[in-house]
């Protein structure tokens, strides 16, 4: 009885194995090299950029103190007074009208010393301090009487232990700069830095401020290397800033004003961001622009990584989620100066008037800016007739400028009826911009079934930019999403469509960027980072991936047998380039099968014999899986080489995978 069982089982077990192999039997992928098509575009893969989820205060601004001079709409949110035993005193918020850009500072009189008297900042969630780092401590302080001779300033732990510490003595009357190096003696994500006033008497403080030394490159106001550098592991190339909504604002009074972000650090206008109080759900009424990491910065960053700056400015329209304001078409021409003063910040010779200013900031040479987008989510008639002010005053001035013309929202497909991408598209084919921007939130189920999206889209005179994407696990927006390996992979395959049309698709980018783990808005996020650490989700490991391995040419894939996935798609997602400088043929696959995909490969008008190919693998026995603070790298590009023998040659795509195979060619 027990043998039969056992010979029933093994001829089931036999069967299936029988079948798989069936079903699976080697799909033919031939990539054709003698014939190589459109350019790869140099800017195919980019990143965006937007103050969302902590991502430039709190994130990659390496400012470590909150609300550094005061200008928050509660001049006192993050700060603390600290009043010890036997001290007596008061702070009192202070607005200088002649400092209308930066009017805030506080007057602190201190009638007894007591135990101490002082201030605290609670910094973004606290303040990341790290063994062995130096701090940089920066005050304005005037107007001092009495007898107060001095601040200690300390860096504290969550137990109270003394992290750093550092003096300035000798404070003088007049508003004077000081400074102090802070050397840290051990490590916390959540210190808090104190400063304790010597004597008795009044003093007034502004811009206080700390900075870590080991900033990107260094620099005085500047931002977190460790996120910068994943930045630049991407190679990307464009950067796309400031947003995204945060562009537009509620109001247009909260609009993002490229003027108010640039010059001395301490004269910036502060903005409340409207990721502040967007979700009902996420409130965050600590979240504000201080606009230190402003224009200037954000050229900067673009040329140290080797990107294209790419500005989206805002056009006279708020938010149209939110308030909807309009600028009167009468009165939008400060708004289209604004868009050409911009451009002479950038490109304009340092005697030109923005120019100059650009140069007096340290930057002498021009950033050559070459596009520019004109709004971020618009639509309706009122956005192309503000559209048409702008593109006719940037023409007429800078007619080389490439201009990005939006498609509304990716909720713009409204339940009447009214599709607005479909309207604008409309007036696209008119209007003809350089490049149309198309955004997609949606279930990752659509981003792995519309993988062919733009394979029978119009071609016209405009470039297609895919300008803001991500799967969304749950729902758009849900704070239920997750940055899975299902998210990752089934993008995986609609970028290989992105790639097959990349004779329309010119730039493409995930968003949003960054995510602070403990104040974020909106998930998913392509980067998540505490005060201290930082990793790649598996997405980032995906548009890597891409960008890394992009190819200068189209190279034509065809294909036969390749098993089916569900009814709407295929199991193995393929796309092909030709890198030129390397000499090598690149093929992305995209294996969403829960099985390996063993297939025969055929390079056609060439052969690999003879040669090592590499290939990187991403993959994850689990769809479900996702890296994390505390697994990092759960989801990693592992590399290994192939030697190949004939002319043809076979791979196994692992299940649930993205295969990046570089194969030399004659
Ligand atoms: O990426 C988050 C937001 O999504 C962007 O601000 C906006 O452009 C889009 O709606």
């Amino acid at each position: 009885m027990k043998i039969i069982r056992i010979r029933k089982s093994l001829v089931i077990l036999i069967s299936l194995l029988t079948l798989t192999t069936l079903v699976y039997s080697a799909p033919q992928i031939t990539v054709d090299v003698s014939k190589p098509g459109v350019q790869i575009s140099p800017t195919m893969y980019g990143i965006f950029f937007e103050d969302i989820n902590f991502g430039a205060d709190g994130g990659l601004y390496a400012e470590l103190v909150k609300n550094r001079s005061f200008e928050f709409d509660r001049p006192m949110r993050g700060w603390q007074e600290l009043h010890l035993a036997g001290s007596s005193g008061r702070i009192f918020v202070l607005r200088d009208e002649n400092r209308p850009r930066n009017p805030r500072f506080l007057r602190i009189r201190i009638e007894k010393t007591g135990d101490g008297f002082g201030l605290s900042n609670e910094g973004f969630r606290g303040i990341g301090i790290r063994d062995g780092a130096s701090y940089r401590f920066h005050i304005d302080a005037g107007n001092v009487s009495g007898n107060i001779s001095g601040l200690r300033i300390k860096l504290v732990g969550q137990d109270n232990r003394i992290l750093a510490a550092g003096q300035i003595k000798n404070l003088g009357n007049d508003w004077q700069t000081y400074e102090c190096e802070l050397a840290a003696n051990g490590t916390d994500p959540k210190a808090k830095l104190n400063i304790w006033i010597e004597g008795t008497g009044q003093l007034d403080i502004d811009m206080v401020s700390l900075f870590p030394k080991d900033t990107w490159k260094g620099r005085e106001n500047g931002l977190r290397a460790d996120l910068v550098q994943l930045l630049a592991d991407m190679k990307p190339g464009f950067l796309r800033f400031p947003g995204g909504c945060i562009v537009e604002g509620f109001d247009l009074s909260q609009r993002y004003q490229w003027k108010n972000t640039i010059g001395d650090p301490g004269e910036r206008v502060w903005n409340i961001n409207r990721w502040n109080f967007e979700f009902k759900h996420r409130p965050t009424p600590d979240y504000y622009q201080s606009y230190g990491l402003g224009y200037y910065e954000f050229f900067l960053l673009a040329e140290d990584i080797s990107a294209e700056p790419m500005p989206i400015i805002t056009c006279g329209m708020a938010c149209q989620f939110n308030t909807a304001e309009l600028v009167p078409m009468d009165q939008l021409a400060p708004y289209v100066q604004d868009a050409l003063d911009l451009i002479e910040f950038a490109n304009g010779t340092a005697d030109t008037k923005w120019g100059k200013i650009r140069a007096d900031m340290g930057h002498p040479a021009p950033f050559n800016m070459k596009m520019i987008g004109i709004g971020n989510e618009q639509w309706g008639p009122q956005y192309i007739d503000r559209y048409k002010e702008f593109a006719k005053a940037i023409k007429a001035k800078y007619p080389d400028m490439k201009l990005i013309a939006a498609t509304g929202s990716d909720a713009t497909i409204f339940p009447n009826g009214q599709n607005e991408v479909d309207y604008l598209w409309s007036q696209w084919r008119i209007l003809k911009p350089e490049i149309v921007d198309e955004h997609f939130y949606r279930s990752p189920k659509w981003f792995l079934e519309n993988n062919n999206w733009y394979d029978n889209y119009e071609r016209g005179a405009s470039k297609v930019f895919v300008g803001e994407y991500a799967s969304q696990s749950v729902g758009v927006a849900s704070p239920d999403n997750s940055n899975s390996w299902k998210c990752a992979l089934y993008e995986a395959a609609f970028m290989t469509g992105l790639e097959r049309n990349a004779d329309l698709v010119t730039m493409s980018c995930y968003a949003p960027l960054f995510g602070h783990e403990e104040a974020w808005q909106w998930r998913p996020n392509l980067i998540w980072f505490d005060n201290l650490s930082s990793y790649g989700s598996a997405n980032y490991y995906v548009q890597k991936l891409f960008s890394l391995n992009a190819g200068t040419r189209l190279l034509a894939v065809n294909t036969k047998d390749i098993p089916n996935f569900n009814d709407k798609t295929k199991a193995l997602h393929i796309s092909s380039t030709l890198d030129e400088t390397a000499g090598e043929v690149i093929i992305k696959a995209v294996n969403v099968n829960e099985t390996a995909i063993k297939s025969d490969i055929n390079l056609k008008g060439s052969s690999a014999s003879g040669k090592t190919a590499t290939a990187i693998v991403l993959s994850s026995p689990s769809l479900d899986a996702e890296n994390s603070l505390a697994e990092p790298t759960k989801i990693f590009p592992v590399e290994q080489s192939i030697q190949i023998k004939g002319s043809a040659f076979s791979y196994e795509f692992p299940a649930h995978s993205l295969t990046i195979l570089r194969v030399p060619v004659k």
